[in-house]
C-alpha cells in the first residue's frame, strides 16, 4: 500500500526521472544504511580508509606509514609521465580533479578512468608495448595514481544512467559483487558486506563502503613482487588499481581472475567498477594511500 502511494505521488508531482532510476537509489541506500548501523562510531567520511576505519592499532601504525608516504615518487613519476604523453587533452578539465566522477558513462557505454587513459595514450601515438604501460600497475598505474592525487577531497560522484543499457551494465556488477564464486564459494558482499571487521585468514575485512575511495593503492607486496622478478622495483611498483585488487580478490576465493581482450579491460570488471564505485558515492577521494 505505502509503495502504491509513493508512486502515485511521485507521479503526481513529476518525479518520473527519479523513478526511473529508483533501483540503484534504493540500493545505495540500503547498502550504506547497513554499514552506519553495523558501525554506529564510524563516520562516515572514514569508510575512506577501509580497515584502519575499524582498528585503532592498525590505523595508528597506518599513519605512521602515511607520514612519508612511500608512494610519493611514484606519484612525481606519474604526474611527470602524465605531461609526457600529453593526458590533459583526452580529459575534461585537463584531466585534474576529475576521479570522483568515473566510472562514467558516455556515448552508449561505460567509461572508467584507466580505460579513457589507455585510449588516450593510444590515441596520442604512445607506444603502449614498448614503454610497458599496462592496465592495473607499475607506470601506467602512476599516472592513474597521480590523477587521483589531484581529485583528493572531491565527493565521489557517480552518476547510473537510468537506460536500459546502462543498467543492463550495472545490474552485471551488482550480480558479479553479490554472486558466489571460486572454490571457497565466496561472494564479495561475503566478505566486505556481511562479514567486515571480522577476521579471515589473519586479515580484518574492510567494508565495501569507500572501497574505491583510495585507488590505485601502494602496497609493499606489490612492490616486492616487482623486486623479485627483476631485481628492483621502480617508484611506481607498489601501485595497482581497483581492477588489479578485484583480480587479487578473486584469487583469495580461488577463482580465475578476468583477463580482457587485446588492451581492454574486462566487462565484468567495468561493470562491477560501475557498480561498486556508486556504491560509495559521497565519500571523498583520499588516495593514493598505502595498504597492507
Ligand atoms: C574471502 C574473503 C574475500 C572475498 C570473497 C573478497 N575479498 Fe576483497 N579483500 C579481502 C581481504 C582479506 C582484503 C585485504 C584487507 C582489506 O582491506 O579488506 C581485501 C581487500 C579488498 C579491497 C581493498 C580495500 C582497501 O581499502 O584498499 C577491495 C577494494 C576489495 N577487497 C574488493 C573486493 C571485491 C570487489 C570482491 C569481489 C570480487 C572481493 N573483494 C572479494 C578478502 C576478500
Amino acid at each position: 500500500m505505502k509503495k502504491i502511494i509513493v508512486a502515485a505521488t511521485a507521479l503526481l508531482i513529476g518525479l518520473s526521472p527519479i523513478m526511473a532510476d529508483a533501483s540503484p537509489r534504493g540500493d545505495l541506500k540500503k547498502f550504506r544504511d547497513y554499514f552506519t548501523k553495523m558501525n554506529p562510531g564510524v563516520k562516515f567520511q572514514d569508510y575512506a580508509n577501509g580497515i584502519y576505519a575499524l582498528d585503532e592499532n592498525r590505523r595508528a601504525e597506518w599513519e605512521n606509514i602515511e607520514e612519508f608516504p612511500p608512494y610519493e615518487d611514484g606519484v612525481d613519476v606519474g604526474a611527470r609521465l602524465f605531461k609526457k604523453y600529453g593526458v590533459a587533452k583526452c580529459f575534461p578539465n585537463g584531466g585534474k580533479g576529475v576521479r570522483q566522477n568515473y566510472p562514467m558513462w558516455k556515448g552508449g557505454k561505460v567509461h572508467t578512468l584507466e580505460g579513457d587513459l589507455m585510449a588516450c595514450l593510444k590515441k596520442n601515438g604512445v607506444n603502449t608495448k614498448k614503454e610497458k604501460l599496462k592496465y592495473g600497475k607499475g607506470k601506467f598505474a602512476g599516472i592513474a595514481a597521480y590523477m587521483t592525487s589531484t581529485s583528493k577531497g572531491n565527493a565521489i560522484k557517480v552518476k547510473i544512467n537510468s537506460s536500459r543499457k546502462s543498467m543492463k551494465v550495472y545490474n552485471q556488477g551488482k550480480r558479479h559483487f553479490y554472486g558466489k564464486r571460486g572454490q571457497l564459494n565466496f561472494s564479495c558482499a561475503d566478505c566486505h558486506v556481511y562479514n567486515h571487521g571480522m577476521m579471515a585468514r589473519g586479515n580484518l575485512l574492510s567494508p565495501a563502503l569507500g572501497h574505491t575511495s583510495h585507488f590505485p593503492v601502494w602496497r609493499r607486496k606489490w612492490a616486492s613482487k616487482t623486486a623479485k622478478k627483476k631485481g628492483k622495483a621502480g617508484p611506481f611498483d607498489g601501485f595497482g588499481t581497483i581492477q588489479r585488487r578485484y583480480g587479487g580478490c578473486n584469487k583469495q576465493v580461488r577463482a580465475k581472475p578476468l583477463k580482457g581482450k587485446k588492451g581492454k579491460q574486462h566487462p565484468e570488471y567495468v561493470a562491477l567498477e560501475y557498480f561498486h564505485t556508486y556504491m560509495s558515492n559521497g565519500i571523498k577521494v583520499n588516495g593514493p594511500a598505502v595498504r597492507q
